[in-house]
């Protein structure tokens, strides 16, 4: 009964950004639990080297094209006979002071994070309203629930995906769809791997330790998170485990925030 309510056999997943960190962690995740995983990426290289580890399917598309979006999410479902998952993992950050940064800047990080989940979500919710039945996870962030110097648009870009999250939750729920999103504390990924890189491209561990230090004093478990942290989370959202749940963000972030 209780495994049951988590596996994801018979399932057809497409997960962003499965090239590297969460979105690769995710990948593999929910083919363990039995679902057929489209692993899309920017990064089509990466996006086969994930396909190849959970036996799913490549796929190489910039989130943030709306066109090459909607024919990724159309010849899945038509080529796999349907959608049952959609997890938007792809992101970007740019770093500067809100009176500095530049508008491509601005416009680069909303483009992907905000509107390439926005075209994902409305490709995926026409699928799964007309087939009755899906779910969404989108991907926000604990800078949502602080507000963290030099990273505005990374952060108006994930609280613009939070709204959208409820706003698509609350229209879909009556044909049998959920979408919710996570919220992730501090993950060890390249992503966050970026501050501590030495000039060869490898990254200064000893670097890494300390400058998590002062984030590990931040969580009440003394924790950084790892992707699988955040792909277990997800796993959860999209199962039968949560067919009661939508509209909701549930943060994996070791305490450091706890809104109500
Ligand atoms: N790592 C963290 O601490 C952390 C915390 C909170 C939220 N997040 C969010 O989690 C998600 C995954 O981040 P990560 O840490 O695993 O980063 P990562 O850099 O390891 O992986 C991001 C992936 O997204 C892909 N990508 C980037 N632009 C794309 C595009 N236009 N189209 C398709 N794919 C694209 C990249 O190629 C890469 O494979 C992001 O949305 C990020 O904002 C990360």
């Amino acid at each position: 009964m209780l495994p049951h309510a988590y596996a994801l056999d018979g399932r057809v997943a497409i997960v962003t950004g499965a090239g590297s960190g969460i979105g690769r962690a995710t990948a593999r995740v929910l083919a363990e639990a039995g679902a057929r995983v489209v692993c899309a990426d920017l990064d089509g290289e990466a996006a086969t080297a994930t396909a190849k580890e959970c036996d799913g399917i490549p796929a190489a598309v910039d989130v943030s094209r709306r066109a090459a979006v909607f024919a990724l999410v159309e010849s899945t479902a038509e080529q796999q006979g349907r959608l049952d998952i959609l997890c938007n993992v792809a992101g970007v950050i740019r770093t500067g002071l809100v009176v500095d940064v530049p508008e491509e800047d601005l416009d680069a990080v909303m483009d992907v994070n905000f509107k390439g989940t926005f075209h994902t979500c409305q490709a995926a919710a026409r699928i799964m309203c007309a087939q009755g039945g899906g779910a969404v996870v989108n991907t926000a962030s604990g800078a949502v629930d602080s507000a963290t110097p030099e990273i505005m648009s990374y952060s108006a870009s994930k609280a613009a995906v939070v709204q959208l999250t409820k706003n698509l939750a609350a229209e879909v729920g009556r044909y049998g769809v959920r979408v919710n999103a996570v919220a992730p504390g501090l993950v060890r990924t390249a992503m966050t791997a970026r501050h501590y890189l030495r000039p060869d491209g490898s990254v200064d561990e000893t670097a890494r330790a300390a400058g998590e230090k002062p984030l590990r004093r931040m969580s009440p478990l003394g924790l950084i998170g790892e992707p699988e942290d955040i792909a277990y989370a997800i796993h959860y959202l999209v199962s039968d485990a949560a067919r009661f749940v939508t509209g909701q963000i549930l943060r994996p972030n070791g305490g450091v925030a706890m809104p109500w």
